[in-house]
């Protein structure tokens, strides 16, 4: 396992592990957000994504105990289509985490609901905008080989956004209309985790962590206060030497 911080931006953190250590370690942070909230009095928001990230630690996270009652669920993004429908961000979390947990669906804030997509990426920032201080304590994302998080891909034309959310409707990534959270909301998240599993995704993560990089996940590390990479030993293939070594 590798950790490093050496040689980039403070609050960035590498953790390279076979992908069950890494769920493991994602349900304990999910657990000291929890914590926190509990102490002030709060309720820990959690925004998820979809893909593979969702496919491996969305599980681990039906063993969140009575943690899981304190727990508000939000998303990064999410595919226009009904909730019911296969490529459902939405259905995937309720199928891997809330169905096995017995999660209560009063707790889980899915993002498309069937209106416009402007209409719906309305409703979600006013509802993430109902806890002014702190919109989201964690927020978990996956990373495409393009570089995207969330649906943020490199051509967007809404990555200088100041709303909480925007609708995308030419995703590269099927299908093509989308909700997404934006960089300025994810940016004030206190702690980011974005996952990474594959090959696929070792040359672009290299190019990330090299100083000067304009990818949707560059830009939002640069901005971030605290960012752990959870990478399995693939994606770790071809990061900046000093990082992991
Ligand atoms: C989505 C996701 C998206 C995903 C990345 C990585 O709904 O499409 O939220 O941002 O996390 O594309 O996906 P994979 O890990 O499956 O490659």
């Amino acid at each position: 396992m590798c950790q490093s911080r050496s040689n980039m931006k403070s609050g960035v953190s590498i953790i390279v592990d076979a992908i069950d250590v890494l769920s493991a370690m994602f349900l304990r942070e999910v657990d000291v957000v929890v914590q926190r909230a509990k102490s002030e009095n709060e309720r820990a928001r959690l925004a998820i994504s979809g893909g593979s990230v969702a496919d491996h630690f969305l599980p681990a996270l039906c063993r969140l105990g009575d943690s899981a009652e304190h727990v508000d669920v939000f998303w990064c993004d999410e595919r226009a289509v009904p909730l019911t429908d296969p490529q459902s961000n939405y259905r995937q979390a309720k199928e891997l985490w809330f169905d096995p947990a017995g999660f209560s669906l009063a707790r889980v804030f899915p993002m498309f609901h069937g209106a416009s997509l402007e209409q719906c990426a309305i409703d979600y920032e006013r509802l993430l905008r109902q806890r002014p201080s702190q919109p989201l304590d964690l927020v978990l994302l996956g990373l495409g080989p393009d570089g995207h998080i969330a649906s943020l891909f490199p051509t967007s034309s809404t990555l200088e956004s100041t709303r909480f959310v925007e609708p995308v409707y030419q995703s590269p990534k099927p299908p093509p209309e989308r909700l997404t959270l934006t960089l300025d909301l994810l940016a004030q998240a206190p702690h980011i985790v974005i996952a990474a599993f594959g090959a696929s995704k070792a040359a672009v993560l290299g190019e990330a962590l090299t100083e000067g990089c304009d990818l949707p996940v560059a830009r939002l590390i640069n901005r971030a206060a605290k960012v752990t990479l959870f990478l399995d030993p693939a994606a770790a293939g071809k990061l900046p030497a000093p990082a992991c070594g």
